[in-house]
Order: C-alpha cells, then sequence, then structure tokens
C-alpha cells in the first residue's frame, strides 16, 4: 500500500483489477450469471465504482442492493440492467423505483397488493422470495404455491424471477441442510410450473454456496463477500480470492514514555517499564471498533505488528512500537492488508471482535476516503467520500 500520508489522515484502497480477477474466479465456480451484491455500499468499498467497473470490464448486467437509496444511486451513476432490490420498498418509493426501472422482492402476498396498489403504467418487475430455511424474509413452502399463484394474479406486476437465502451455506456441517433448502426451493418452483406459474430466473446461491456446492447454482448466484476477496466456507476450495481492500493511516507522533505512565482514556493502559508510543489519527469514528483496544487489536508498521495500547478514542489510536527499530512520524500505519512479510485481514479484526468480516467491511466509516486502483495505476486524487464532499 503507497503511504498517502501527505494527502489523507486516513485512506482506504480499493483494487479493482483485483475485483475483476475475484469476479471471474467466481463466474468461473458458477457456471451461471453472477449478480454483484453491492448492498450496504458495496460492503464498504463504494457501489457504483464497484458496479460501474463490472459493468465495464466484465459485461455484468445484474446488481443487488436493499434499498431504495442505493438502488436509484446506481441508476444516477450509470448502472444498466437488472438491479434487484433485496429489502422492502416503502410505498413512497415506489414511483420513483419503478421510473428507475428497479426490480422488488416481494416476501408475501401482502406486501406484493401493496406494490401492485402502488404500481403505475408499465407492469412493475418483482422478484418472490421463498424461505426455506433462512427465517427471515419470505413465503413458506406451507403457503408459497397458493400465495404465488395468488400475486400472479395481481395487477401492475410482472414476476421475471424467484429466489431464496442459504442460512448456513458457510458451514460443511449443515451441507444437508442447505441441500435441504434447495430442494425446498425447487420443489416449489417445480410445483408453480405443474400449475402454469412458469418464472423466467431462479437464484438461491450466495458465495458460500456458489463455492461449496455443484448444482445448485441455477440460473444465477448473488455473490458478495467472495468478490470483495474473502471466502466464508474454510476449506480450501481452490479458488484464489484476494482481499481487494486495503486500509491505511500513518504516525502523527511518536514519543518515549517512561514506566508507569499511562495512555489513553481512563489510564486503560500502563506502560510496564520505558515505551514508544506512537499516535494515529484513526478512531472509533472511522470505523475501527473500540474493542480492539487493550491490545486486542494490532496494526502493522514497518512490516511488523504493533499492539493497540490504551483505548481507542473517537478520532485517535495509540500503538506501542516500542520493538519496531526506526518507527517515527510519517510512518505508514497498515489497519488491513499487506506490509512486508505480514498482513492484516478483516477476518483478523473480526476475530478478538466476535464478529465477522463483512461486519469489519461494513463498518469502515464515511469519512475515510475510498481510492481507487485501476489497471495498475493509483487514482490519488478522485477520492470517493461517502456523502462527504472532498
Ligand atoms: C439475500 C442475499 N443474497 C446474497 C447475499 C450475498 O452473500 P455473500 O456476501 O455471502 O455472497 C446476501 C448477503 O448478505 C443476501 O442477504
Amino acid at each position: 500500500m503507497d503511504n498517502l500520508s501527505e494527502k489523507y489522515r486516513v485512506w482506504v484502497e480499493v483494487d479493482l483489477d483485483k475485483l475483476c480477477s475475484n469476479y471471474r474466479q467466481m463466474a468461473k465456480r458458477a457456471r451461471a450469471k453472477v449478480m454483484p451484491v453491492v448492498k450496504a455500499d458495496a460492503y464498504g468499498h463504494g457501489a457504483v465504482r464497484v458496479a460501474k467497473t463490472l459493468q465495464a470490464e466484465e459485461a455484468v448486467r445484474q446488481f443487488a442492493v436493499v434499498t431504495q437509496e442505493e438502488a436509484i444511486a446506481l441508476r444516477k451513476g450509470g448502472v444498466e440492467g437488472l438491479v434487484l432490490l433485496m429489502g422492502i420498498a416503502p410505498k413512497d418509493s415506489i414511483p420513483a423505483l419503478q421510473t428507475a426501472d428497479i426490480t422488488l422482492c416481494v416476501p408475501n402476498l401482502e406486501i406484493a397488493k401493496r406494490y401492485s396498489d402502488a404500481a403505475q403504467g408499465k407492469p412493475l418487475k418483482i422478484h418472490l422470495k421463498l424461505d426455506t430455511g433462512m427465517g427471515r424474509l419470505g413465503m413458506r413452502e406451507e403457503n408459497a404455491i397458493e400465495e404465488s399463484l395468488a400475486i400472479a394474479q395481481l395487477p401492475g406486476l410482472h414476476i421475471e424471477g424467484i429466489f431464496t437465502q442459504m442460512s448456513s451455506s458457510d458451514l460443511p456441517g449443515e451441507d444437508p441442510f442447505t441441500m435441504g433448502q434447495y430442494e425446498c426451493f425447487k420443489r416449489v418452483i417445480e410445483a408453480l410450473e405443474e400449475k402454469g406459474l412458469s418464472i423466467p430466473l431462479h437464484h438461491c446461491a450466495n458465495s458460500a454456496a456458489t463455492m461449496g456446492f455443484d448444482g445448485i447454482h441455477w440460473d444465477m448466484v448473488r455473490n458478495g463477500l467472495s468478490l470483495y476477496g474473502y471466502q466464508s466456507r474454510e476449506e480450501d476450495l481452490g479458488i484464489e480470492l484476494r482481499p481487494i481492500l486495503s486500509w491505511g493511516s500513518s504516525i502523527v507522533q511518536c514519543k518515549t514514555v517512561p514506566g508507569g505512565a499511562s495512555v489513553g482514556y481512563d489510564r486503560g493502559y500502563k506502560a510496564e517499564g520505558e515505551k514508544r508510543i506512537a499516535t494515529v489519527p484513526l478512531g472509533y469514528a472511522d470505523g475501527l471498533s473500540h474493542g480492539l483496544s487493550l491490545g486486542k487489536g494490532a496494526f502493522l508498521v514497518r512490516g511488523k505488528k504493533a499492539p493497540i495500547v490504551g483505548k481507542i478514542c473517537m478520532d485517535m489510536c495509540m500503538l506501542d512500537v516500542t520493538g519496531i527499530e526506526g518507527a517515527q512520524p510519517g510512518d505508514l500505519v497498515t489497519v488491513l492488508g499487506e506490509d512486508g512479510p505480514e498482513m492484516i485481514s478483516a477476518d483478523d479484526l473480526a476475530g478478538p471482535l466476535d464478529t465477522i468480516s463483512y461486519e469489519i467491511l461494513c463498518g469502515i466509516g464515511k469519512r475515510v476516503p475510498r481510492l481507487y486502483r485501476q489497471k495498475g495505476v493509483l487514482e490519488k486524487d478522485t477520492p470517493y467520500w461517502c456523502g462527504y464532499e472532498g
């Protein structure tokens, strides 16, 4: 990662070439269309840039989001083709979503009626959602046939797809359950076909199901995490994904403190002997979880791990760089990414917090500018500010 400390206090670098490479690996594995999941600003990577890169470089023509704002932002940014809103759209948002040609998720008859009432002009495109074991959105098998047939009769709606979400495809021990979900999905689709309702597009596999299973990919798979370079099934599946995001900052001050000196709020750390302490301008307002305080997390400085000492502040944190010779202001601090032989992944930060890589990536703060590397070139002067002005 370049040291960008002369321009930025803290920054994220997203490698779009690696994004495309991860996409190609997943597309090869899936042997079906891959629908990139770019909700939550593409898991913190910047949804419009991610989607437009995949559209331009890999001819991708289908994307998934969750909110109306995310869907409209993709269209405003020039994203074409199918944009599936996998959440529930509030009634007042329907006209704008319909004008923008967004496809909506329908998890039951009640919501279908709401969409049907609000639809105007051309039929509103929908994908039916089945709950085959996730227990979240969707129709359970017991009601799915009757409700789907009733939805098909409503005016103003066009059923273009049907989908479900696997709950445990990342857990090999739950593979029989995942296959059960798939069988349930298939049974409903076949029963609907027998009743004369044939739906063009079927999709049920997230990243882990795409990687861990053959034969359940159907027409399309919905992949998020894998495109961003992480694998949620632990076994070696022969797919080489590389994290596309690195997160950096730099040391702004370095000082030697005597034994017994305290560092940070509540005197959370007291030096046992003389220590070199580095201050880094990155805190929980930037998405660095307070839970990594008091040595639970570490960053890389000069290719070595420097533990976080004291409690993480809103805008700053402190590192123990005693063992890192020559550490000084201006040195690059790698929060996520590689530095020499060492690397810190979102899984490494997630472990001590008892969370998942998804939450680390989505949690990187809005005020951290995202810089993009494409065709090997880092665009240093055109960051994406996630809602802040540059
Ligand atoms: C409905 C749905 N489909 C697909 C995905 C993508 O999952 P993954 O990032 O594990 O590929 C998600 C993510 O949470 C989701 O909620």
